[in-house]
């Protein structure tokens, strides 16, 4: 963190602005008009994204003096693992979107700092290409793996044996995106399919997933003929490794219908409790729900024997006029009673912002949008550097609020302003 202080005064440029609303400007700059719709855009008017930064103003933090900080603790354990800060990268898809090759550079960035990534079920590397790269960082750099749990358990299934076997030292799985939410930024462009087809290479690199689309091509060709190969193959046409019996008989692109057939493989609108007491027995992963913003939603998943949550509305992007995940966490961190452990993202960009969430009772805050901007604007040393500003400001904030260590922070911190 000292070495970001004095890099202004050593004379070096640094990779990424020091606040987020340059940083958002700059990403911007460098952004395709598509890509910074998907990224950038929330659901509806956006109110849910404005909640999750109002939420935050709300609390503010009441500095306390004269008690020697000048040793501090950033380090936390989780699931067994040690971590630099208590700070995570969130499970971001499509990232092709910011820049060629997303996930191995943020995969990096993350094991550069010492930090989990939670690999995206969307993302566009397959999870072991991920591993292999942070592996090469750090070796047995933190990682997880988030789910979108498949209308098909055979894709559940080989997903979830897939990062057991990279090393996985968690399995999320969202829960508030069983259905894309409104998002008018990429409606208006009618750009959503072409986002969506950035994110494939979890399926595209899953035996399970082709014979699925194989088995789902022939029962729509027998009902509808216009569902064909060829739709199939324009979704898939980032995909190298489209298998050779699925190439033949390409007729004319029907996107629509191929995006139809992704979406109903890629979320199960059904998911209920259920699934989740047969996870528990599937995998013998820490299991973490991510979108909890209900309380008694909370309770049932501890009840359920799960390991941990994310209080998270998605960075705004799934239902408009959500509660911010601010408040929500207040709520869920009293009903969870420190039974599993409670993480949080949405809104959180800045140092001051983690150190809100951890006085709020968060054992850990996840970052989306600011590492893809670093991202966008120098691949691996941009999304490093996006997080390592805001652990910087941690670490500043922690100190200079008369604290020494993150585990010491509780609301006493804080006030709430009403
Ligand atoms: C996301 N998010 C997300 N979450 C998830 O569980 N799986 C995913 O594939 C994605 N994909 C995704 C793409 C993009 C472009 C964004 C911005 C977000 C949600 C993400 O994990 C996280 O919850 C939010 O990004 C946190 O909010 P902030 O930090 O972006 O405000």
């Amino acid at each position: 963190q000292n070495d970001i202080y004095t890099a202004g005064v050593h004379g070096r440029k640094p990779t990424v602005p020091a606040d987020f609303a340059e940083l958002e400007r700059r990403a911007k700059a460098v952004m395709s008009r598509r890509g910074w719709a998907y990224i950038a855009g929330g659901a509806g008017e956006g109110r849910t994204m404005e909640a999750n930064r109002d939420a935050l103003d709300r609390w503010a933090i009441v500095p306390r003096t004269l008690r020697d900080t000048s040793q501090r603790n950033l380090e936390i354990e989780l699931f067994g693992q040690k971590l630099s800060a208590p700070v995570l990268f969130s499970p971001v898809g499509a990232g092709a979107l910011a820049h060629p090759n997303a996930d191995v550079h943020i995969g990096e960035a993350a094991a550069e700092l010492g930090v989990p990534y939670i690999f995206s079920n969307q993302g566009c590397a397959p999870m072991e290409d991920v591993a292999a790269a942070m592996e090469s960082v750090r070796p047995g750099a933190p990682r997880w793996f988030q789910l979108y749990w498949s209308t098909d358990d055979r894709l559940v299934t080989s997903l979830i044996d897939r990062a057991e076997r990279m090393g996985a030292a968690a399995l999320v799985v969202t829960l508030d995106t069983t259905m894309l939410g409104w998002r008018p930024q990429d409606l208006n462009l009618g750009s959503l399919p072409f986002a969506r087809a950035e994110g494939i290479s979890q399926y595209t690199s899953d035996p399970s997933f082709w014979e699925i689309v194989a088995e789902r091509i022939k029962a729509a060709t027998a009902e509808k003929p216009e569902i064909s190969v060829g739709a199939i193959k324009t979704l898939f046409s980032i995909a190298r490794n489209v298998p050779g019996d699925l190439r033949t008989n390409l007729t004319a692109p029907e996107p629509r219908a191929a995006v139809q057939t992704f979406l109903d493989i890629y979320s199960r609108p059904s998911l209920n409790w259920d699934d989740i007491a047969t996870l528990r027995d599937r995998t013998s992963l820490p299991i973490v729900l991510k979108g909890i913003l209900h309380p008694d939603d909370a309770r049932q998943a501890v009840d359920s024997g799960i390991d941990g949550l994310i209080v998270s509305n998605h960075g705004g992007r799934q239902v408009d006029g959500s509660i911010s995940s601010t408040d929500a966490l207040v709520d869920v961190v009293d009903a969870v009673d420190g039974r599993a452990k409670v993480l949080v993202d949405s809104g959180f960009y800045t140092g001051s912002d983690v150190f809100k969430g951890l006085a709020l009772g968060a054992d850990a805050v996840c970052i989306g949008r600011p590492h893809m901007y670093g991202l966008a604007l120098d691949g691996t040393a941009g999304a490093r550097d996006a997080v390592a500003n805001i652990i910087g400001e941690l670490d500043l904030t922690l100190g200079l609020s008369g604290h020494r260590d993150v585990a010491d922070l509780d609301r006493s911190a804080l006030k709430h302003l009403g």
